[in-house]
């Protein structure tokens, strides 16, 4: 009886099928969408009975990298930070979701490279149309001088040469872009 019952449960194991951990590394212009569209996929991760966690660039910018500014060095730092944490959770088969500019190529390859399932998500969108949306008010600072070193004003954005995934984030809802990205990670056996 017991023996029949562990049968059982093996079976069981091998049929069920394991959730794949990845980091969905979002990096666009600040205004592009990172933050709404991850959010939208949160939810559905986590209606989908997936684990998942959200590290999004303001809120990361308010505990795990508390301090930090908008330098080179600085924003380096967060995102090192970031992706340390990423790949922690995904190698223990959880989803994480990264939402930060993350301007710099070079760091966000050496994110990568530490990384055995890592999905590059670029939020394309056109500075004009970020900063004429301007949710949080902050291209308006920038132009005038108030924010400085600010992304696509008065500091770079590098954009990624290959990532697996590209938005278009000018036009269409986030939800939109959200279904694309879903079907991608679909298409390509992430999900
Ligand atoms: S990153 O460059 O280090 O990846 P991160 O995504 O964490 O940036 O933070 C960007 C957010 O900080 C923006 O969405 C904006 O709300 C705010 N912010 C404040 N100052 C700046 C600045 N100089 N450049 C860009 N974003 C800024």
């Amino acid at each position: 009886m017991i023996q029949q019952m562990e049968d059982k449960i093996k079976n069981n194991r091998s049929v069920v099928k394991e959730q794949k951990g990845f980091t969905l590394w979002f990096t666009g212009l600040s205004g592009a969408g990172k933050s709404t569209i991850s959010h939208i996929l949160l939810d559905k991760f986590k209606k989908k009975n997936l684990k998942v966690e959200l590290l999004d660039g303001d809120v990361v910018r308010t505990n795990l990298s508390k301090g930090l500014g908008f330098s080179k060095e600085d924003r380096d730092t967060n995102i090192r930070r970031i992706g340390f944490v990423a790949n922690l959770l995904a190698r223990n088969g959880v989803i994480a979701i990264t939402a930060a500019i993350s301007p710099y190529r070079a760091i966000r390859d050496e994110v990568r490279s530490m990384h055995d399932n890592f999905v590059e998500v670029y939020a394309k969108c056109s500075l004009e149309a970020a900063e004429k949306r301007d949710v949080k008010g902050l291209y308006k600072k920038a132009r005038a001088g108030e924010i400085p070193q600010f992304t696509g004003v008065s500091d770079p954005y590098e954009e990624p040469l290959n990532p697996e995934i590209t938005v278009e984030t000018d036009n269409g809802t986030p939800e939109e872009r959200a279904e694309q990205i879903i079907d991608w990670l679909t298409n390509n056996d992430y999900l």
